[in-house]
């Protein structure tokens, strides 16, 4: 009998048409609950390739008595338990790098789009209210020249960072270790005080994974030392921010305005989040070009076929790589 591989949902056929020949690959119905369905079906999967909107817990992992991997088709992983993976010697993986790009580009369009108010533009047009150029009409936010804060300058952070360069920006990081390659090649400079930076920064990307110590790292009194006329882009997790002293924040103008990839309830986003004037948001698109999300498929697909050789899985996620 092939291994079985438990996808949640469908995932593009170019890691697919990998697998089919020496793996059993089942898609859950989208139509039914996944939880229910993944109860039923655990016991028998080998390798279960969750979205990042599925929660995976020590329970799952209990069922899953012949679980060998849980392959994730994204490159944050805070839905997993993963000391619960590590407990019952599950590998855990992640598709790093084949999104960087798009997620950081994706970065700049929300940049550009809250500050040179793009969407509200594009309604004028569409609503056939343009009635002529005027010197002070519809005036946004130059972003040449300013300064940009990144918040955890990994893989998608430093990306964002780089692309900052050729607006000619100042670029300013916090993050967990400090980066002497960005320092010297490309004139990052490091902040180890994080509310330093928020005082600086006109521009503030979040870049650093969902965690215990992430979440609520954005909340009132991050909030209140940025200046009025900052700008936040938010596409790692919705969690890492206090969503309601960020809705606060811009219903007061204690930040002029925010770019928004992740929500904290996502999908569910609240009625007062939506009513904000001074916000541009995407329904989680970080990724969503052809090329990141084919490239993750093959990542995930390649991960599979790597465990099943009984070799080490090129994307095992860094707490299950270290050394004992
Ligand atoms: P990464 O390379 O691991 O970068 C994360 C950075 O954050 C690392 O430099 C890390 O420090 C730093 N960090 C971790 N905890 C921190 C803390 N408590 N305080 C300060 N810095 C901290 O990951 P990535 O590939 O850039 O992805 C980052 C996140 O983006 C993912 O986890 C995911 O949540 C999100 N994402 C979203 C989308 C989307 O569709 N919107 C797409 C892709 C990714 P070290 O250097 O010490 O490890
Ligand atoms: C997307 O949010 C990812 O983590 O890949
Ligand atoms: C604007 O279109 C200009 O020509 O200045």
């Amino acid at each position: 009998m092939k291994p079985k591989v438990l996808c949640t949902h469908r995932i593009p056929k170019e890691g697919i048409i990998l697998l089919e020949k020496n793996f059993e690959i089942e898609v859950l119905d989208k139509n039914l609950s996944i939880d229910d369905q993944l109860k039923e079906k655990l016991p028998e999967t080998k390798y279960l390739i969750p979205l990042l909107s599925i929660q995976i817990t020590k329970h799952h992992m209990e069922l899953a008595t012949n679980l060998k991997g849980i392959v994730n088709y994204a490159v944050g992983y805070n839905n997993i338990d993963i000391e619960a993976a590590k407990e019952f010697g599950i590998k855990v993986t992640n598709t790093p790098d084949v999104l960087t790009n798009a997620t950081a580009d994706l970065v700049w369009a929300l940049i550009l789009a809250v500050t040179r108010r793009i969407i509200e533009g594009d309604s004028i047009c569409r609503r056939n209210a343009f009635s002529g150029w005027f010197p002070e009409y519809m005036l946004g936010y130059e972003v040449t020249g300013k300064t940009l804060g990144i918040i955890g300058a990994g893989r998608i952070g430093s990306a964002v960072g780089k692309r900052g360069i050729g607006f000619d920006m100042k670029i300013i990081y916090h993050s967990r270790t400090r980066k002497p390659e960005l320092e010297e090649k490309f004139g990052f400079i490091h902040y180890p005080s994080l509310k330093n930076l928020l005082k600086d920064v006109d521009i503030l990307s979040l870049n650093v994974p969902y965690t215990e110590e992430t979440h609520h790292l954005i909340s009132k009194n991050e909030l209140e030392v940025m200046k009025s006329s900052s700008y936040l882009i938010n596409t790692t997790r919705g969690k890492v921010i206090n969503e309601t002293d960020l809705i606060e924040a811009l219903e007061t103008g204690l930040i002029a305005g925010a770019g928004l990839d992740v929500f904290y309830d996502e999908p569910f986003i609240s009625e007062r989040m939506r009513k904000l004037k001074n916000i541009v948001m995407t329904p989680h698109l970080g990724s969503a070009t052809t090329n990141a999300r084919n490239a993750m498929a093959v990542m995930v697909a390649n991960n599979i076929i790597a465990i099943e050789a009984g070799n080490r899985p090129p994307n095992l996620i860094p707490e299950l790589n270290k050394k004992k």
